[in-house]
């Protein structure tokens, strides 16, 4: 195992009608006047923003409200955010959404309280100093109410990329699973794919000697194969919504990923298939993953084949570990197809002849990037091509 630091100071509220503790939590945190930002309408219609402001009103603590955060966030809205934030000297934002809502909201922290284009922080520069954020979180997929992280998408260019930094570590995430009830079952399983994919991200580790982390890893996908079926067919499953919801959380909080080498190329090609096409991030995940872990398998066979036998229940062949490694593949790809994901490019609406463009795009961004994509194995940008080509 390596070295680690490891603070994630999040104040979690879990559990039926947690939402009326927004108002007392903000004031715990020291804010008194609130950007709450939201996203296309389903707060609205919920009922969700209403109870979220009678609780800021009950605690005498004023608000500004902006909407309209689209899933792939648009950096359009977080300079819109920055600038309301300073006219009206805002001390606190609120995000009551998805991971979408919250990433922005995160972006919009940072630029309130930073002489320069908030985009900085998205080409590589450290976030260190941002304006305080609560979450109350509608969907169980990104993990960003507990993860220092956001992943906008810059207008100019359609380039999505992710800013990182302790200051970015909300303050408070309120987690109520009933709130995840009223999502339609395709953005569910996005969900539940985004999850699967953050555990997979830390698995493919270069690190000897990680069994505590492998074991948690191998335990969080395992509930989630269990539970995840469950809510596709009854979207009122209270417990397994539950069940899922604070895997979301555990699986990006890195609490899973200390000590260790991490993956992360699927990320890394599938948000240029959410910046190109505008497909759900859970969506491009169920595409990209089965094709990076073949082009990965034989860096690692054992890898593939020790998650194959203790998530996927495949039988150990220790003649050849490689069809063991490979058949684990295919169950992950079964099942993610079985809560109703996409398979391929086609139906992920990818087209076969942009994948240069999408391979360039990924090893050298805006023409300023290295020429590689990093993670579990070093790319170039042929060995992107062709992964791509192994979605098709
Ligand atoms: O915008 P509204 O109307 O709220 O609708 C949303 C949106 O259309 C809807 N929704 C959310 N909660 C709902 C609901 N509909 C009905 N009932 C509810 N309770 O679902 C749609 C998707 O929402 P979004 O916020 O986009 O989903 P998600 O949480 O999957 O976030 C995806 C974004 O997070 C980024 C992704 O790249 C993508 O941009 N990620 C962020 C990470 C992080 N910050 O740590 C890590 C992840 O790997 C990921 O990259
Ligand atoms: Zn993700």
């Amino acid at each position: 195992m390596d070295n680690f630091s490891f603070y994630a100071p999040t104040y979690f509220e879990f559990g039926k009608d947690a939402e009326n503790k927004a108002g007392s939590l903000v004031r715990r945190f020291g804010g008194n006047k609130v950007l709450i930002h939201y996203g296309g309408g389903s707060v609205v219609r919920s009922g969700l923003l209403e109870r979220v402001k009678k609780s800021l009103e009950a605690e005498g603590i004023t608000y500004v409200e902006l909407g309209g955060v689209m899933p792939n966030p648009r950096s359009g809205l977080v300079y819109k955010g920055i600038d309301i934030c300073r006219q009206e000297g805002i001390d606190f934002i609120l995000a009551v959404g998805g991971g979408s809502t919250i990433d922005s909201s995160k972006a919009i922290a940072a630029g309130a309280v930073y002489d320069g284009d908030f985009w900085d922080f998205y080409e590589g520069k450290s976030v260190t100093k941002a304006l305080p954020v609560g979450t109350v979180l509608t969907i169980a997929a990104a993990g960003s109410e507990g993860s220092p992280d956001s992943v906008i998408t810059k207008e100019e260019g359609m380039l999505k990329r992710g800013a990182s930094g302790e200051a970015y570590r909300p303050k408070f995430s309120i987690l109520n699973p009933e709130l995840t009830q009223t999502l339609p079952p395709y953005q569910t399983a996005c969900g539940i794919t985004d999850i699967i994919c953050h555990l997979y991200e830390r698995y493919l580790t270069n690190t000897k000697n990680v069994e505590t982390t492998d074991r948690m890893i191998e335990g969080l996908i395992l509930a989630m194969v269990e539970e995840g079926p469950k809510v596709i067919l009854n979207p009122n499953d209270y417990e397994a919504r539950a069940n899922i919801m604070w895997a979301g959380m555990m699986a990006h909080n890195n609490s899973c990923g200390v000590g260790r080498s991490q993956d992360w190329i699927s990320h890394n090609l599938e948000h240029e298939l959410s910046a190109k096409y505008d497909c759900a991030h859970g969506a491009g995940l169920a595409v990209a993953m089965p094709a990076v872990f073949t082009y990965e398998l034989s860096h690692d066979v054992n890898r593939f084949a020790k998650i194959a036998v203790r998530v996927w229940g495949c039988q150990m062949d220790f003649d050849n570990p490689e069809v063991t490694a490979k058949q684990g593949i295919e169950r992950l790809k079964q099942f993610l197809i079985s809560i109703g994901m996409p398979k391929n490019f086609a139906e992920l609406g990818a087209k076969e002849e942009d994948i240069e463009l999408l391979a360039y795009t990924a090893c050298y961004g805006d023409g300023n990037g290295s020429g590689n994509v990093y993670g579990f194995i070093k790319l170039e940008q042929k060995d992107v091509e062709a992964i791509y080509r192994l979605m098709l």
